[in-house]
């Protein structure tokens, strides 16, 4: 905390940035990074630990210490005790912080308990990911509702993109609240990608994984989406077939929910064309995003990310609020019917011309300065 000669503290703002899994960790690293870099701003960090591994794995990568870690996770927690644990426990901290403003990020189970608790007391909330609409109450589940009641409480609203600014101004939200900053998932993934190719070793182990496949083309999967889970061995088939055609490598860290590994387990045949593996830390993942031919995915974070490196994107949703990188012609919304999965899938491996045309790089969701607008923001009070 900076101080003048006479010991009087400069700071006029107090923040409390709230996260508790890896893509809020992951998109608010460089937020909090650019936070602390602002001479007016005391930033202090809460984490919920929605999430623990994926989260620690992060918050190591970072330099990030919390000031408060309420290491929530149980495994196979419901929505309804994480909801009721994050009220009050977040409550107790924001009571003892007493923050001039809480910062959330996107749309999980923390970002919108962290804006209630942060409304309850009347302490202005900014939301980072703001504006992503499906128009599906049901697609993200429960995060296009979680989205939209951040929105009913946010004063600040950080819009990654323009299409995302404008579905907040359709709600009525007021224009002077809404800023058009980039998504910060591309300043975590260049300032990551800048670090590996300084210190190739911050890798480990992704090169071994990658290399057992020799010359064949790669193909990132990851899955994890609540809304999936009925869907997912369908979706394990359809990898399998993929799988089969004997030219490609599928590398596939598997999210820990339990629900998804029982649906592996159940569904995914053994292959020793699928790498299975437990999730990578970053700057393993993005090694494996620049290595991969191809990515099946029904991520947010990751349809944002693959663009930037000119790696298509099969989204294995049946809506998304990320129409960007559809739009720009990067990534395709193939649902997740197997058929479907594996005759995109195929028609991308196979075609070289349907190839060509998705694999252009192209960043639609930020140029890696979305960070440093927010915190300007933040500290010049909006
Ligand atoms: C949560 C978010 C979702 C986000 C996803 C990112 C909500 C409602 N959902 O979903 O928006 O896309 O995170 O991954 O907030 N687990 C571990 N170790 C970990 C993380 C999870 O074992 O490091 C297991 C636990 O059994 C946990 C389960 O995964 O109970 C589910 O975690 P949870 O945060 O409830 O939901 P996600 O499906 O991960
Ligand atoms: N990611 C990672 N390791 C992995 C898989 C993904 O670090 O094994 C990163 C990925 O680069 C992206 C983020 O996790 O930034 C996405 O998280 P997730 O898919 O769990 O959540 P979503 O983005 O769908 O909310």
């Amino acid at each position: 905390m900076p101080r003048s000669a006479w010991g009087i503290t400069s700071v006029s703002i107090k923040v409390l940035a709230v996260f508790g899994t890896r893509p809020e960790a992951i998109k608010l690293f460089p937020v909090i990074d650019a936070l602390r870099a602002e001479p007016g701003v005391d930033c202090r960090v809460c984490v919920t630990a929605q999430h623990r591994g994926m989260l620690d794995q992060i918050l190591k990568l970072s330099g990030i210490v919390p000031d408060h870690d309420l290491d929530i996770m149980v495994p196979g927690q419901t929505l309804d005790l994480l909801t009721a644990a994050l009220l009050v426990r977040l409550g107790d901290v924001f009571d003892i912080e007493k923050p001039d403003r809480v910062i959330v990020q996107g749309d999980t189970a923390t970002a919108m308990v962290g804006a209630l608790a942060a409304y309850y007391r009347k302490i202005p909330v900014s939301h980072v990911e703001a504006g992503l609409r499906s128009g599906d109450i049901h697609h993200p589940w429960p995060e296009e509702v979680n989205r939209k009641i951040i929105a009913t409480m946010a004063d600040q609203h950080f819009a990654p993109t323009a299409t995302a600014a404008d579905a907040l101004r359709r709600e009525g939200v007021p224009e002077g609240t809404i800023f058009e900053t980039g998504n910060t998932v591309i300043d975590a993934l260049l300032a990551t990608r800048a670090r590996l190719l300084a210190d190739p070793t911050m890798c480990s182990g992704i090169d071994a994984v990658i290399d057992r496949f020799g010359a064949k083309r790669i193909i990132a999967v990851t899955t994890h989406r609540r809304e999936n889970f009925d869907a997912m061995r369908g979706m394990a088939g359809a990898i399998g077939r993929i799988a089969a055609r004997g030219d490609v490598g599928i590398v596939f860290p598997v999210h820990p929910n339990p629900n998804v590994r029982a649906a592996m387990a159940d569904a995914l045949p053994s292959s020793d064309a699928i790498a299975l593996i437990e999730p990578l830390d970053y700057p393993d993942f993005v090694r494996l995003l620049d290595r991969s031919t191809l990515v099946l995915t029904d991520s947010g974070g990751v349809q944002e990310e693959a663009p930037t490196f000119g790696k298509p994107v099969l989204v294995m949703r049946e809506t998304t609020e990320r129409p960007e990188g559809i739009t720009a012609g990067t990534a395709k919304l193939v649902g997740t019917d197997p058929a479907r999965i594996v005759s995109e899938a195929t028609k991308l491996l196979d075609d070289n011309k349907a190839y060509d045309a998705m694999s252009r790089a192209h960043s639609p969701f930020g140029d890696g300065h979305a960070a440093t607008r927010i915190s300007r923001i933040i500290a010049n009070g909006g």
